[in-house]
């Protein structure tokens, strides 16, 4: 038997494989297409999810979602705190000018002894406060504390005088 193919036959199988090739290539074409679209979806995702973090991380304190994070709550409470509310004046004269105005050092006038406060006094309890903020002969500006607020100073100064009369 011979078993030379004969050119019907070679055309035969050669039109059969260029069919499998043909269909092959349209298979990868359509798969590849598939792919690519998911890794397109996949790196939209990925692009907007970064966005989103970056989002969150550069988001103004203020408009930060407190009830999901509660120690960034308890530390802008404490800023807060500390920022905002002004201090008493009895905690500003303690804590500041307590040092000279109790003691009456460096001739500063006694909280509690009218005759040392009638003559100031008498200039007017604005120009008290304005002397309290600015300084006065010895005393610093506000006690040597600039960091207190002027209604801090006010204040304190309130405190003494309610303390004198
Ligand atoms: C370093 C000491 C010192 C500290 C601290 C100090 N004072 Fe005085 N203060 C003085 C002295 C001294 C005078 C008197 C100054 C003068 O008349 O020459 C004075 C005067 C004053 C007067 C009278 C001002 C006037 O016009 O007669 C006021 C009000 C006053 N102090 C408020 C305060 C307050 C409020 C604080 C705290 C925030 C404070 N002082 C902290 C030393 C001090």
């Amino acid at each position: 038997m011979d078993n030379k193919t004969t050119d019907p036959e070679f055309y035969k199988i050669f039109a059969v494989i260029t069919a499998i090739i043909v269909l092959l290539t349209i298979i990868i074409a359509i798969l590849s297409k598939i792919f690519a679209s998911y890794s397109t979806d996949a790196h939209e995702n990925y692009k907007s999810e970064l966005q989103s973090l970056s989002n969150i991380r550069t988001e103004p304190t203020g408009k930060i979602n407190l009830a999901s994070n509660p120690s960034i709550k308890q530390e802008i409470i404490v800023a807060a705190k500390t920022n905002l509310t002004p201090k008493s004046g009895e905690e500003v004269y303690n804590a500041v000018c307590m040092s000279c105005h109790t003691s009456g050092a460096a001739g500063a006038p006694m909280i509690g002894n009218s005759s040392q406060w009638s003559d100031r006094l008498a200039k007017g309890k604005d120009q008290l406060y304005l002397n309290a903020i600015n300084g006065i002969g010895i005393m610093p500006a506000k006690g040597g504390v600039t960091s207190l607020s002027d209604d801090e100073v006010n204040s304190a100064v309130d405190y003494i005088l309610s303390k004198t009369n």
